[in-house]
């Protein structure tokens, strides 16, 4: 890699460790750990990309390996060198190591420059609400110990998949958010969580502070300023406490942000309006257990879930999943969208690597695909669905020529 400061440069050995939002830089020169305080940095165009590959369960490894192979056919396009090691996740680590997120596979995400994650869950862990360990316990580790405390679903629309939709074309023709679920709080962290002893009530927590609620509205600003300026919150303020929290936040933080329109929205109106009128939103920031209903409900607009990536950020690697769980049922057969999973790796080209370039070339090879009429049989129109492996196979052709 080679790290281009303002004043001079560094090359070979040296490495850059992390470049960190004060403006602190760590580095490592002939071997020695030194930081830097207050230094602009800018890296040159052909980078090493250094991600760890997380297939997981059901068709999690179909997908992945498409999406996979996509990101290696953007390297070479763009000359940029790709190294990636595998690591276990979710019900297979169970079976092989007995538990769902091992610490051999955090050590791989920590020292990664970012994650491309498949799916988890098995129908035997889904069917046993008493199992003790379970694959989901994995993906919620993995986001705490990772820090990633927002999740980012961006949901298009794409024009020939239109009359795949459950809503009325002309409602969802154009319609262009992204929601911004609160990943690390809220009732799937709060404690505590369990039954009575004699196991007839039960009880979850939901918690927040008050970091964690301007941390992550702080990022929807940001992201809405760069798109077109509105944000929504949506809370149950009128119910929760913790709710009431958010909108005493989101009432302080607005004014900081003069240019950007702030609504403030109930979960239950946000629901509905999502349907009503998906183009009434820009970027629309919730907590956790709101985000996940949400974003699935959000999901299917676009015609198929099979359709919408995912981008978990925070405090250490990012990590680039689709939205759409491991579907057990088509595992192993080759007829899962890999769409989701290869937008998924656009977005790991944007937002890890700042390569605006190649992960608009990957949407542009997607929707060439989808109007070739090259896709799988969730989408498909009629008789000739084509494979996972084929769709994949064609996308990488695409980026290669
Ligand atoms: C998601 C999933 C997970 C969640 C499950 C698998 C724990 O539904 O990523 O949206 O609820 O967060
Ligand atoms: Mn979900």
């Amino acid at each position: 890699m080679i790290i281009k400061f303002i004043d001079f440069i560094f090359w070979g050995n040296n490495k850059l460790e992390k470049q960190l939002q004060d403006k602190t830089v760590k580095i490592t020169l002939q071997n020695k750990k030194i930081s830097i305080k207050n230094i602009e940095t800018q890296t040159m165009n052909q980078k090493k990309l250094n991600i760890a590959v997380l297939p997981g369960d059901g068709i999690g490894p179909e997908i992945v390996e498409q999406g996979l192979n996509v990101t290696k056919a953007v390297c070479k396009k763009f000359g940029h060198e790709l190294s990636y090691q595998f690591a276990i996740v979710g019900a297979c680590a169970i079976d092989e190591v007995g538990e769902p997120y091992p610490k051999a596979t955090h050590d791989l995400c920590m020292q990664s420059d970012a994650v491309l994650f498949g799916a988890i869950g098995h129908p035997k862990y889904d069917n046993d609400p008493s199992a003790k360990v379970r694959p989901e316990q994995g993906l919620l580790k993995m986001r705490k110990d990772l820090g990633l405390y927002a999740n980012i679903r961006p949901v298009t629309t794409f024009p020939s998949l239109l009359h795949k939709s459950p809503l009325r074309a002309d409602l969802v023709e154009g319609a262009d958010f992204m929601c911004i679920r609160e990943l690390t709080g809220g009732m799937y962290f709060g404690r505590p969580q369990g039954r009575s002893e004699d196991g007839n009530t039960a009880y979850d927590t939901c918690v927040y502070t008050r970091e964690e609620v301007e941390r992550i509205l702080h990022l929807a600003y940001k992201y809405a300023g760069q798109r077109n300026k509105k944000v929504t919150i949506v809370d149950k303020a009128n119910v929760l406490a913790t709710s009431r929290l958010w909108r005493q936040i989101g009432q302080e933080i607005a004014p900081q942000y003069p240019d950007i329109e702030t609504e403030f929205m109930f979960v239950d109106n946000a629901a509905m309006r999502i349907i009503q009128w998906p183009k009434s939103f820009d970027v629309l920031v919730t907590e956790n257990l709101f985000g996940d209903i949400l974003t699935d409900e959000a999901s299917v607009i676009t015609g198929s879930m099979g359709m919408l990536p995912s981008a978990s950020v925070g405090i250490h690697t990012s990590v680039f999943e689709p939205i759409h769980g491991s579907y057990p049922q088509a595992a192993g057969k080759n007829i899962a969208n890999p769409l989701a999973t290869i937008l998924s790796a656009a977005l790991m080209f944007e937002y890890a690597f700042g390569m605006m370039e190649e992960g608009a070339l990957i949407r542009k090879a997607v929707t060439a695909s989808i109007e070739a009429g090259i896709v799988t049989e969730d989408i498909a129109d009629n008789a000739t669905a084509y494979k996972t492996t084929e769709v994949g196979e064609w996308i990488v052709n695409y980026i290669s020529k």
